[in-house]
């Protein structure tokens, strides 16, 4: 997961007079090209007014910089990168082929993506490109080879940022193209038809391929299509864009060898798309976006998705290359951020090793399909909240510079983060549709804030070295490796924690015959003969007094050192174990049968932490009040306080816990709702 060249910003030397590693980055997406002239000083003046050092450039231009096949018009480009520059604010530039000219869908309607009922995705939006196209990689490839060329010394230049959000609307393309590139993906995977014709099952339904040009896309199908071709096209999906960003770094890196190249990641719940933790190695650092949900879980997944933003970047700083300031425009009902939210979202990115705070965008637009989107300057301008609260925090980041470049202090919990397994639940023709393995993974999460004890949010192959305690929410699909290694881990005294519909199939999705869950079904000492999904609303109760949804499991002993840790009271497994736990050793292997949600996993998972020896770092006070992140440069610790609810929180006597270094309330000890503060202490 290391990055292949772990190179980050190259700042330019204006803001590298305080730290070789610069500043926090503080910035936007920048359009300009959607104002009149006279708006971009208005804009610099502003920008440096907040502390903007870093903005996104060019990321919709393609069609103002390419007008026509033949025409190319930088001049404008010119002014605003020697503008910016003179105004000691660097840029990450794009290679401004997310959206591609409506002369090129034009002349080459062969380039449009197409959906799995068969119909075009014309233009008029954005990202109407195929990502297998030959004709629009070598379009593609010429608007970067351009950009490469003309900017490649421009003082300005500090990163380049490939496409945006690759595969935010395009990622599912069954054309003729993907189908080609599919056909040729598979056979790499598999080297010969037997070894398809076995990976997906075909002697299922009559399905057996005896010709490699006979195999599709997963088009629309009568009835349920195969689910180890629809998991392998999701597969070969993430693969065909990473081809793609691959091609533009290889001009890139042809081009301008010292320039390190990024591009934006979309790690929230409401994309499940793209294989990051895989995508991580061809980045020089990990960018990310991330949109806040406007729902009761929004601080949790907030905090969630920025620590497995971390663990994607391998716990090396990371950027936060774009969130809101307040309202997006894509929900039906888009309400703007409660007061302290701004802030609070931000920094929270920064206490899981964000180095950069980025929005999109910098001036909210007045036409187009975003002019209700938030931005740092809205339509109201200068004399306004957002504009004062984003100004605020550009002082903020100033004074969390000593942060930059630390990396994080790993906990002693982990919660793996598996796409493959999320993938393969969201299939249809599953016990239930109902399961989902970021919404498990997000239960465990907020229990652990619950209790105030740090877990890294980590993908599923990430080394499990160093973490006592290893938690595998609906861990669904596991190849003999994947079980090998949590085998060893409670070898080793690891205490591993697993829940229902984990370890059930291999890699191709096939089930693990003999009983479930057959690749940890020696470790935890249970056999599962059938499964028990429950209904939407139906609950059962367990003796401990705490109340399941979603699934329940027939459950057998077969190990006589397995603890029942809860019985199930009510249901079609009363009177069956419902939480089991065997030790292994100093280690131990802990099995849940069904979804006890965030509040029904806290007591649970405090004993389990506390047979672990894992603690809490916080005061008792403080638990589940205020979350922790750590960050550690190996000589000072940076301790990120988060206040999760919308009171006051007294951070009383905080002992000797660290030097108070930062808060964004008035009174530093009175931490006002969604309020951050850090406190800073050698390392011990
Ligand atoms: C992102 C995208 C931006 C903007 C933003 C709005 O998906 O990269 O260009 O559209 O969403 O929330």
């Amino acid at each position: 997961m290391s990055r292949r060249r772990q190179r980050w910003v190259r700042w330019p030397e204006s803001l590298t007079t305080e730290s070789a590693r610069g500043p926090l980055g503080f910035g936007a997406d920048y359009n300009p090209d959607q104002w009149e002239r006279e708006v971009w000083d208005e804009d610099v003046r502003l920008m440096r007014q907040a502390g903007v050092n870093v903005v996104s450039l060019g990321i919709f231009s393609w069609a103002r910089l390419q007008p026509t096949a033949d025409t190319w018009d930088f001049a404008w480009l010119d002014e605003v990168m020697d503008l910016l520059h003179a105004h000691g604010i660097a840029v990450d530039l794009a290679t401004a082929t997310a959206s591609p000219p409506p002369w090129l869908s034009a002349a080459h309607p062969e380039v449009l993506p197409v959906t799995r009922t068969g119909e075009t995705m014309w233009p008029g939006a954005r990202q109407h490109w195929r990502p297998t196209s030959p004709v629009f990689r070598q379009h593609a490839l010429a608007v970067v080879e351009m950009m490469a060329s003309r900017y490649a010394h421009h003082p300005a230049l500090a990163a380049w940022h490939v496409s945006n959000e690759l595969g935010c609307h395009n990622l599912y393309d069954y054309s003729d193209d993907a189908a080609v590139a599919f056909r040729a993906w598979l056979s790499q995977r598999y080297g010969d038809l037997d070894g398809l014709n076995h990976a997906w099952g075909t002697a299922f339904w009559s399905q057996r391929y005896s010709d490699w040009s006979q195999i599709l896309p997963p088009r629309l199908t009568p009835t349920i299509p195969n689910p180890t071709h629809q998991l392998d096209f999701k597969r070969f999906s993430s693969d065909a864009l990473k081809d793609h960003l691959r091609a533009e770094r290889e001009i890139l890196d042809r081009l301008t060898p010292d320039v390190p190249v990024t591009t934006n990641f979309m790690v929230m719940s409401h994309f499940n798309g793209i294989d990051y933790a895989d995508w991580a190695a061809e980045v020089d650092f990990v960018s990310n976006d991330h949109y806040v949900l406007v729902d009761d879980r929004a601080r949790d997944e907030l905090s969630f998705s920025a620590n497995l933003t971390g663990g994607i970047a391998g716990g090396e700083p990371w950027f936060l290359m774009e969130h809101s300031t307040s309202a997006v425009n894509w929900r039906a009902i888009n309400p703007p951020k409660a007061e302290g939210a701004l802030v609070r979202d931000s920094l929270t990115h920064v206490a899981h090793g964000a180095d950069a705070v980025c929005f999109f965008q910098w001036r909210q637009s007045l036409a187009g399909a975003e002019k209700y989107h938030s931005a740092m300057v809205p339509h109201a301008g200068e004399d306004s909240d957002v504009y004062r609260t984003v100004v605020r925090l550009g002082g903020h980041l100033e004074q969390l510079a000593p942060v930059v470049g630390s990396r994080r202090r790993q906990a002693r919990a982990a919660i793996l983060f598996d796409i493959e397994s999320s993938w393969t639940l969201d299939l249809d023709a599953n016990p239930s549709s109902s399961v989902s393995h970021r919404a498990e993974a997000l239960d465990w999460y907020a229990a652990f804030l619950g209790l105030g004890v740090r877990a890294d949010v980590i993908p599923a192959g990430a080394p499990l070295d160093g973490y006592d305690v290893v938690v595998a929410p609906v861990l669904h699909v596991m190849p003999s490796a994947t079980a090998d290694r949590l085998r060893e881990f409670v070898d080793r005294g690891g205490h591993l924690i697993t829940t229902y519909f984990s370890g059930v199939v291999d890699e191709n999705n096939h089930v693990l015959p003999g009983g479930h869950p057959g690749a940890l079904r020696d470790l935890l000492g249970i056999r599962i003969e059938e499964f028990g999904p429950l209904l939407d609303g139906d609950e059962v109760v367990l003796d401990d007094g705490s109340t399941g949804t979603l699934w329940t499991d027939r459950i057998t002993a077969t190990a006589p050192d397995r603890q029942v840790l809860a019985t199930y009271k009510t249901g079609l497994q009363a009177g069956r174990p419902a939480v089991t736990r065997r030790a292994v050793g100093p280690g131990s292997a802990t099995y849940v049968s069904t979804r006890l949600g965030a509040d029904g996993l806290e007591p649970l998972l405090g004993r389990l932490l506390q047979a672990a020896g894992v603690e809490s770092e916080l005061p008792e006070a403080l638990r589940g009040r205020v979350e922790l992140a750590i960050r550690t440069d190996g000589e000072r610790e940076y301790w990120f306080l988060v206040n999760r609810t919308d009171d006051v929180v007294d951070l009383g006597d905080l002992g000797d816990l660290g030097e108070p270094m930062f808060s964004s309330s008035a009174d530093g000890v009175e931490l006002a709702g969604s309020g951050v503060a850090v406190l800073t202490r050698a390392v011990r």
